[in-house]
C-alpha cells in the first residue's frame, strides 16, 4: 500500500524536473548520512562540503538518507525503530531538510542506484559520505558510483577510534604477546598506546551549517522510493497484529545526539561521584545504541575521557570503549565474520547445535530462551529485559549466550539471529564476534566455560533478577539447609530448583507452575557440549592445533596460520 502511493507520487513528480536544473548559478552538493554515523558533530563529511567552497558559486548542502527495510509487514527490529527515531532528530538538526529513500537491501549495486537517482535529480555530480570499515562493500559502491559520472568525496574512519580499512594492526605479535591470555588484553594495550601517541579527535562541528542547507522545498522526489520519518514511523515497531511493540523502546531509549551527550555527561559524573568503590566496574554507560549509530562519535567519548583522566578513574570504561574498536578492527581483518561466516573452521559439527538433541527439542528450548522462560531466573531476567528494552548489561548478555550455547547445545547463529533482531544497539561486527566466539568459532572464545549462577558474577543483591522475574520477587537470598556434612547454603533466588520446598511453598512459588522448572541440569549439558567439542578437535588433522594444543588460523588467506586463545576445557585431552 505504502510502497505503491509513493511510487505514484514519485511518477507525478517528474514532470516538474526541468524546474530543479533551471537553479544554475548554485551548486548543490549532496551529503549522505549513514547509519552508522546519524550525526551533524564530528562528521567530516558534512563539514567538508560545507567547508570546500568553490570560488564564486554558491553551494548548497542536500543532506540525505537511506533506510534499509527487507519487509515492511513484519514491523523491523529494535535497530530499526531506534534508527527511525535518529532520523527525525538528524532532521530536525538539519532544520527540516532531510530527504530519505527507501531501499530493501543495502547490497553497493542498489545503494548506488538511489544516490544516482538522488544527484541526478538534483544536478550534482559530488556526493560526500563517510566510509565504513567494509573495503568490499566500499570499494565496489564507489567504482559504481564514478562509473555514473559521480564524484564520491570519501571520509574514513569516523566510526572508531582507528582506522581498521586502512591502518595495518600488529595483530600477530599482538595475538602472540601472551600466549595464555585471549588477544583482547594486548590489543587494548597496544591501542591505548598508539592514542596516547597520536591522540583521535573529533573535528570541529561546521560552522555556517544553517545557512548552507538547501532550504528550496523540492519536495522528497531525490529517490525511488522516498519516504518521511513519519509515515515509516507508523511501519517500524508495529507487529502484523497492530501491538506497537516499539513505543516501549522508544521512551526509554530517545534517539538525538544531546541526549547521548547527555548520557555520555551524566555516566562520567556517576563514576566521578562512586570512585574507589567495587561497583564501579559494574556501571554501565548505556552509550551502545548512539555508539551503534553513530549518534555519539567514539573520537568525542575519548576525548572526554581524556579530560576525565586527572578526576576519575576511567580506565574500565576506557577498555570498553577500546573493545568496541577491537570488534571493528578483528571485523576488518575477516570481512566475512559479518556473513556468519566462522573464523575458526572445523567446528561444522557442531554448527546446528549438539547432534544428539532431536529438532523439536531444540525448537522447544530456543523458544524458552528467547521468552525468558528457562527456568534459570538470570537468563531468564535479561530475555525479558531484551524483550521489554531491546538492552541487556553485558554479564547479563553473556550469560545467555552462555546457556544458550552450552547448556541448551543449540546453535551460536540462533542466538546470533535473535539479539539482531531484539538489540536496540545491534552493532553487527561486535554481536557476530560475541556470537562466534560464544560458539567457540570465533577470534576469542574468552568466556567459554563461565559460571553465570554465582550470584557475585553480576547481580549480588538480586535486584535485577527481583526486577525483570517478579514471580520470584519474595524469594529469599539465602537459607541454610542441612545435608550430609551438617549444613550448606542454598542461593534461592539464584538457584530456585535447590531451594527447600517449604521456602518455595512459603512464597507462593510453584515449580512447573508459577515459574518454570530448569530447563536442563546445565552442568550435566555443559559436559556434553564440551565432550563433543573436544571429539570434534579430536578428529582434525595434526595441522590445526599447534604444540600448545590452541586453534590455528590464518589470519590472511594462505599465509602461515597463528595459535589462537582456545579455551581449556575444549583443550584438555586432546591427544
Ligand atoms: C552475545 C553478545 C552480543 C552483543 N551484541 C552487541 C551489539 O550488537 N551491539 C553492541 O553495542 N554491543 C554488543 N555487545 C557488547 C556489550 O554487551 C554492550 O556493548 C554493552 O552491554 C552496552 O551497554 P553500555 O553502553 O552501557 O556499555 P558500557 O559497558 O558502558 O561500555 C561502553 C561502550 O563500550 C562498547 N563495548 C562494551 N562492551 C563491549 C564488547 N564486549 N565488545 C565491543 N564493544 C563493547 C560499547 O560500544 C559500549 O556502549 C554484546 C555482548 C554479548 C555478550
Ligand atoms: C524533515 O522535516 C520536515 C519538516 O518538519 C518534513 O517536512 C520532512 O518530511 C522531514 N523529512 C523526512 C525525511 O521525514
Ligand atoms: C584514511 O585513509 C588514509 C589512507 O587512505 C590514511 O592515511 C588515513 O590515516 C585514514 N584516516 C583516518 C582518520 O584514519
Ligand atoms: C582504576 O581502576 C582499575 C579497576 O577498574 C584498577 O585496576 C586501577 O588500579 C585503578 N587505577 C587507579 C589509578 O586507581
Amino acid at each position: 500500500m505504502l510502497k505503491l502511493s509513493l511510487r505514484s507520487a514519485f511518477r507525478l513528480s517528474v514532470v516538474s524536473f526541468v524546474s530543479v536544473k533551471s537553479l544554475s548559478t548554485t551548486s548543490t552538493r549532496v551529503v549522505w548520512f549513514r547509519d552508522f554515523a546519524l550525526r551533524i558533530h564530528d562528521n567530516a563529511a558534512l563539514a567538508s562540503a560545507i567547508l570546500s567552497n568553490d570560488a564564486g558559486i554558491k553551494t548548497r548542502i542536500q543532506p540525505i538518507s537511506l533506510f534499509t527495510f527487507p519487509n515492511l509487514r513484519t514491523g523491523g527490529t529494535a535497530r530499526d525503530v531506534f534508527t527511525v527515531n535518529a532520523l527525525s532528530s538528524l532532521n530536525q538538526s538539519l532544520s527540516g531538510t532531510l530527504k530519505l529513500g527507501m531501499i530493501t537491501s543495502d547490497c553497493p549495486r542498489d545503494t548506488a542506484k538511489e544516490l544516482i537517482h538522488a544527484c541526478r535529480s538534483l544536478n550534482s555530480r559530488e556526493i560526500y559520505y563517510l566510509k565504513s570499515q567494509d573495503n568490499i562493500f566500499e570499494s565496489e559502491l564507489e567504482k559504481i558510483l564514478i562509473e555514473h559520472g559521480l564524484c564520491p568525496k570519501t571520509y574514513n574512519g569516523s566510526n572508531t577510534l582507528l582506522d581498521y580499512s586502512t591502518q595495518k594492526i600488529p595483530w600477530k605479535e599482538i595475538i602472540f604477546n601472551d600466549p595464555w591470555r585471549s588477544p583482547l588484553i594486548p590489543f587494548v594495550e597496544f591501542l591505548v598506546e598508539r592514542l596516547e601517541k597520536n591522540p583521535a579527535t573529533p573535528i570541529s562541528s561546521p560552522k555556517g551549517l544553517e545557512m548552507s542547507l538547501n532550504k528550496i522545498d523540492l519536495t522528497n522526489k531525490l529517490f525511488t522510493n522516498p519516504v518521511d520519518v513519519m509515515s515509516i514511523r507508523e511501519l517500524v515497531g508495529t507487529s502484523s497484529g497492530g501491538t506497537r511493540w516499539g513505543d516501549g523502546i522508544c521512551k526509554k531509549w530517545p534517539a538525538s545526539e544531546e541526549k547521548a551527550l547527555e548520557n555520555l555527561h551524566h555516566f562520567l559524573n556517576t563514576l566521578e561521584a562512586n570512585q574507589g568503590e567495587k561497583k564501579v566496574t559494574h556501571l554501565a554507560s548505556h552509550l551502545s545504541p548512539y555508539l551503534a549509530r553513530g549518534l555519539l562519535s567514539p573520537k568525542l567519548v575519548y576525548e572526554h575521557i581524556q579530560r576525565m583522566k586527572n578526576q576519575v578513574n576511567v580506565s574500565s570504561f576506557l577498555r570498553r570503549i577500546c573493545w568496541r574498536d577491537y570488534s571493528m578492527g578483528v571485523c576488518a581483518l575477516f570481512p566475512e565474520l559479518t556473513n556468519g561466516i566462522p573464523i575458526r573452521s572445523g567446528y561444522e559439527a557442531l554448527q546446528n547445535g549438539l547432534e544428539n538433541v532431536p529438532v523439536e527439542e531444540k525448537a522447544r528450548r530456543l523458544h524458552a530462551w528467547k521468552t525468558g522462560v528457562t527456568g534459570f531466573p538470570l537468563i531468564d531476567a535479561g530475555m525479558r529485559q531484551l524483550d521489554a528494552e531491546g538492552w541487556m548489561p553485558q554479564k547479563v548478555r553473556l550469560a545467555c549466550a552462555t546457556l544458550l550455547v552450552e547448556g541448551l547445545g543449540l546453535s551460536w547463529r540462533d542466538g546470533m539471529q535473535h539479539f539482531a533482531d531484539f538489540l536496540i544497539d545491534f552493532d553487527p561486527a561486535i554481536n557476530s564476534n560475541m556470537w562466534q566466539n560464544a560458539g567457540l568459532v570465533g577470534f576469542d572464545p574468552y568466556y567459554v566455560g563461565m559460571n553465570f549462577k554465582r550470584r557475585n558474577y553480576w547481580d549480588e543483591d538480586g535486584c535485577y533478577i527481583r526486577k525483570w522475574v517478579a514471580e520470584l520477587q519474595n524469594l529469599p537470598d539465602f537459607v541454610d539447609v542441612p545435608c550430609k556434612t551438617g549444613h550448606k547454603r542454598v542461593d534461592c533466588l539464584y538457584e530456585p530448583w535447590n531451594a527447600p520446598e517449604s521456602v518455595l511453598l512459603e512464597n507462593n512459588i510453584y515449580l512447573g507452575i508459577t515459574y518454570p522448572k530448569r530447563i536442563c541440569d546445565e552442568r550435566e549439558t555443559r559436559s556434553l557440549f564440551f565432550a563433543a567439542a573436544r571429539s570434534v578437535r579430536k578428529s582434525w588433522p595434526d595441522e590445526k592445533i599447534d604444540s600448545r594444543k590452541r586453534d590455528l588460523v590464518s589470519l590472511v588467506k594462505g599465509n602461515e596460520p597463528v595459535g589462537m586463545f582456545t579455551p581449556r576445557a575444549i583443550q584438555l585431552h586432546h591427544y
